[in-house]
């Protein structure tokens, strides 16, 4: 039965890079570049998926788990060594097998799709991808003769001048016939300005041999982008988010500045929603319709439901449900539950804390490890002081109570349905339903003591 097999190319350190981290585990968009590779090289169907492994190998075996096999390169001679390591797992299989690398994160599975498709119509030994780069510098150049069949790829180092005047540049996804691939690359050799073994290599060997050579060349370079260094990375990313804010418009969202709004794959986002400039949003979010998202928010991890309101504010993991809004300027930590209609105005931080609906805290205000009733009313500058030094205890607030201004509930503490704690309170004992705790100094009045002050105001 025949095959279809993917080496992932992921064992170089990305010296360009100049980061302690390895370069295919530098992330885009909230994945990492060989995720993003492997992501869509799941897509195209595969019997076998080989990543080929060396600097970082530990890191990128955690990254990818069991979705690849791995081998690894020891040392890093070159991306036609790096090739031969996967031969034991593949050597012998009637099929075809791609060959892409870990820095290359845009390709679509379609386009693997069409690449495979084009192999096969061609019944090629070796199928390159290629595309027309604005600037080739850098890449592998494809020599065509004057029939247009490709002869062979040089690399920017090895390039004549003539050569390095071609802007049709291999993009590092091949598909070849298995047994031809593993045939030819043990003919070639590190003869090469980088004193590498170099897969590209093979191109000429497999012409020489009379096999038929194809290049499929596609439309869009920017797919096709390579990253070797910090710039490529930002230029990588630009397309990367261009490409989801462009998916979530044409589902519905409104995205008022796409170019300066930064949403991770795989995020979902409801229709009529819409996200102001400055935007963050990261991790395993979801967000309902009719939302609005304001300019500057960062959201990480977090479930919001519908009509939800955020205003320049920051949250992590954490839940908010129909109709509550935040901010301007307020905190949800991670362990927030919000509930519906619930209002957290401005600079509100809120920590592993359960809110109930319709309860409303308009300002200034911390709660943490903390259980609010609905239809609460929290003053201004109210505070929950949740930990003795050592550890955290909790507080409950029961239905319809009122949390007058500038009070400390010191926990633990349990306040009941409709209590009602007077401004200015610390609150050190519990309340019982239909009580009023106050718990302030009370107020003496000197007459005539102001001319008796050194104040002169
Ligand atoms: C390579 C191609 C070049 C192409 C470009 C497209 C070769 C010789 N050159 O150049 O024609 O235009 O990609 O982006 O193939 N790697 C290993 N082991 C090694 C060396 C590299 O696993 O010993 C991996 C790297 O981690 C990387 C990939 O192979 O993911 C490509 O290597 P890199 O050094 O980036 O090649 P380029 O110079 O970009
Ligand atoms: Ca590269």
């Amino acid at each position: 039965m025949a095959v279809r097999n993917t080496i992932i190319l992921a064992a170089g350190k990305g010296t360009r890079m100049k980061s302690k981290l390895y370069k295919v585990l530098h992330r885009i968009c909230g994945r990492t570049m060989v995720d993003h590779v492997l992501t869509q090289v799941e897509k195209t169907h595969m019997d076998n998926v080989v990543t080929v492994v060396g600097y970082g190998a530990e890191d990128v075996e955690h990254e990818l788990g069991d979705r690849t096999k791995y081998v690894v390169q020891e040392k890093q001679l070159g991306t036609g060594d790096a090739v031969i390591k996967a031969e034991p797992l593949l050597a012998g299989l009637d099929g075809t097998t791609m060959v892409v690398s870990g820095d290359t994160p845009l390709f679509t599975s379609e386009t693997f799709e069409k690449l495979f498709k084009y192999h096969e119509e061609k019944q090629a030994a070796v199928t390159i991808l290629t595309s027309k780069a604005p600037n080739p510098t850098g890449y592998g150049r494809i020599v065509r003769n004057d029939l247009g069949i490709v002869e062979k790829i040089v690399e920017q180092k090895d390039a004549s001048k003539e050569e390095q005047a071609i802007n049709e540049i291999n993009t590092g996804v091949y598909v070849f016939d298995n047994q031809a691939l593993f045939d030819s690359l043990h003919k070639i050799n590190n003869n090469n300005a980088q004193g590498e073994y170099y897969l590209t290599d093979v191109i000429e060997i497999l012409r020489a041999a009379g096999r038929i050579i194809a290049a499929y060349q596609m439309d869009d370079f920017n797919e096709s982008m390579g990253v070797n260094d910090r710039i490529a990375l930002s230029r990588a990313t630009k397309v990367m988010q261009a490409r989801i804010n462009h998916h979530h418009m044409a589902e519905g969202v409104s995205i008022i500045n796409p170019e300066d709004t930064y949403i991770d794959v795989d995020i979902q986002i409801g229709s009529d929603t819409v996200i102001e400039p400055g935007v963050q949003i990261h991790g395993q979010t979801t967000i309902g319709s009719d939302c609005k998202i304001g300019a500057n928010s960062e959201i990480i991890d977090c479930k919001l439901h519908d009509h939800i309101t955020v205003t320049s504010s920051y949250l992590q993991e954490s839940e908010m449900l129909d109709y509550s809004d935040i901010g301007p300027y307020s905190h949800l930590r991670p362990n927030a539950l919000i509930g519906e209609h619930v209002h957290l105005g401005n600079f509100v931080e809120v920590k592993k804390a359960q809110i109930d609906e319709g309860t409303k805290v308009g300002h200034l205000t911390y709660i943490g490890n903390a259980h609010l009733g609905r239809n609460i009313n929290v003053g201004c500058g109210v505070i929950f002081a949740n930990y003795d030094g050592k550890n955290k205890h909790n507080i409950t607030v029961g239905d319809a109570s009122f949390i007058g201004s500038n009070s400390n509930l010191i926990a633990p503490i349990n306040i009941a349905d409709h209590s009602f704690i007077a401004a200015g309170s610390t609150i050190t004992d519990d309340v019982n339903e239909y009580d009023m705790a106050i718990a302030r100094a009370r107020q003496t009045n000197k007459p005539g003591y102001y001319q008796k002050l050194p104040y002169d105001g």
